[in-house]
């Protein structure tokens, strides 16, 4: 079983997230539309490429936008949950060998074990902390869907269940690696069909606002520099 799923199943959840974020990207540039928009993403590209830097680098900096600086302690959480979210499944050495060794022999190198224990306890700390300021948080409560919780629970399994095997909390080793990489696989074929191609599409929309704001909304013309 575990071979199945490490092997065949491994290389088609893989196949599913690459293929389908690519598809995501691609649809989300095809999908632009200058008059719907009213920005002409062709022009100006001396101000709309640094605009695209910029509006992607200020959101993955901590307190480097307003909408991090508005909600601080909401931000902390958030990135303590992304160290883990983005490191962890690329860099962690059980993965590293799995990948290699797969179909796609994609050699990473691996982070210490120490510091990938540390990152995946915080980002499950971080991600029930998220969940408890969901439910109480009454404006986040009412705007958040089924869709939603579902997206929470998809990535919170991959990591209850990969730090409950790796510490053998609960004892039968087996049982729980092997429900650490169906979730896992999980997680992986649904991202590009959720909210979780993100991952991806992040980029993507940061991209248009930032060129969106460079171009036309005087963004430019603050030195560079966004008003968030
Ligand atoms: C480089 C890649 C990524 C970037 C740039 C990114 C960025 C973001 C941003 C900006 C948010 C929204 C914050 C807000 O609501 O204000 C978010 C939310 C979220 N991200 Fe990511 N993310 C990335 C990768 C990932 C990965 C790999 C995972 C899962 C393993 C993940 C899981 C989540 C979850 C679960 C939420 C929602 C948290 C909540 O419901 O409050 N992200 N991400
Ligand atoms: C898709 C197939 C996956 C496979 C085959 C796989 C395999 C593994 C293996 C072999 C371990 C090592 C357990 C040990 O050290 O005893 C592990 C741990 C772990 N995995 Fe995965 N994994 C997968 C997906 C994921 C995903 C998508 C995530 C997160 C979004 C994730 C997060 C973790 C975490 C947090 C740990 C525990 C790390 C630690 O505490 O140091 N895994 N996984």
């Amino acid at each position: 079983m575990i071979n199945f799923v490490t092997g065949p199943l491994f290389t088609l959840s893989l196949a599913v997230f690459a293929l389908g974020l690519i598809f995501r990207m691609v649809a989300y540039v095809a999908g632009l539309d200058g008059k719907a928009d009213r920005i002409a993403y062709r022009a100006h590209t001396d101000r709309s490429i640094p605009g695209i830097f910029a509006s992607i680098i200020k959101w993955l900096i901590p307190g480097g936008s307003r909408g991090w600086r508005a909600q601080p302690v909401a931000a902390v959480l958030f990135f303590l949950l992304h160290f883990g979210a983005v490191l962890v499944p690329l860099f962690l050495l059980g993965h590293t060998v799995i990948l290699e060794n797969s179909w796609f022999g994609i050699s990473l190198p691996a982070l210490p074990a120490d510091l990938a224990d540390l990152l995946s306890i915080l980002s499950l700390v971080a991600l029930v902390l998220l969940v408890v300021r969901r439910i109480r948080l009454a404006k986040l409560r009412i705007l958040t869907t089924a869709g939603d919780w579902f997206i929470l629970f998809l990535t919170i399994m991959p990591f209850l269940t990969g730090i409950v095997a790796r510490f053998e909390l609960c004892g039968n080793y087996e049982g729980w690696m092997l429900a650490h990489v169906l979730f896992g696989e999980l997680f992986l074929i649904l991202a590009p069909f959720t909210k979780l191609s993100h991952i991806a599409l992040f980029f993507m929309s940061r991209a248009q606002i930032g060129m969106d704001y460079a171009i036309k909304r005087g963004g430019a013309a603050r030195g560079g520099a966004f008003p968030w």
